[in-house]
């Protein structure tokens, strides 16, 4: 009996998109969160975003998937168009989104309320970043490196490594 349940289990697919350009430890630790609440967790880059941005979308999939290389039921890709039509696609009924502070709220809630208009069935799940990591975003961590700064508190490892590498040749 409990095998059959076992079988006939829905599973719990996420989907994290976002810009990540470059993946902080704040999205980090999102992930690490939401890949302890779901059973498959799929971040996903957003390709041809009308922010400009520094990394080629290739860099920054590269970069989460050395980053969450230790978390086995997480997948990372790209997609194109709109993030309801990704979910969909991948059967997903679930959009995680980091909330690092108030002001994050109002575009958050705008945001889940028109994917939620057009998609009833998916629903967006806050996760809030722990406070040591409620201020980093890519924008100021790219801001520090552009100028020399040391941003290994606030990135992966590997990230670190890219700036070093790629910031000169600018
Ligand atoms: O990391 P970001 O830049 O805050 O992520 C924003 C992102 C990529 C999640 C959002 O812009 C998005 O979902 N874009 C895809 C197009 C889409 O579905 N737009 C409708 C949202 S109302």
């Amino acid at each position: 009996m409990l095998s059959i349940s076992i079988e006939r289990k829905t599973l719990k697919i996420a989907i994290y998109p976002g810009s990540f350009d470059p993946i902080t430890k704040g999205h980090l630790d999102v992930l690490i969160k939401a890949s302890e609440m779901f059973d498959k967790v799929i971040i996903a880059v957003l390709k041809n975003n009308a922010k400009k941005g520094f990394l080629p979308t290739e860099d920054r999939v590269a970069l989460i998937k050395e980053a969450a290389k230790d978390l086995p039921n997480v997948e990372v890709d790209s997609f194109d168009g709109l993030t309801i039509d990704y979910a969909r696609q991948k059967g997903a009924n679930i959009l995680i989104r980091g909330l690092r502070a108030v002001s994050d709220f109002e575009y958050e809630m705008q945001m889940s309320q028109m994917n939620n208009s057009l998609a009833p069935e998916i629903t967006t799940v806050f996760l809030i970043t722990r406070p040591k990591y409620s201020f980093i975003s890519s924008s100021t961590v790219k801001e520090i490196a552009f100028a020399g700064g040391n941003v290994s508190k606030f990135v992966p490892e590997c990230v670190v490594k890219y700036f070093c590498d790629n910031i000169e040749n600018r």
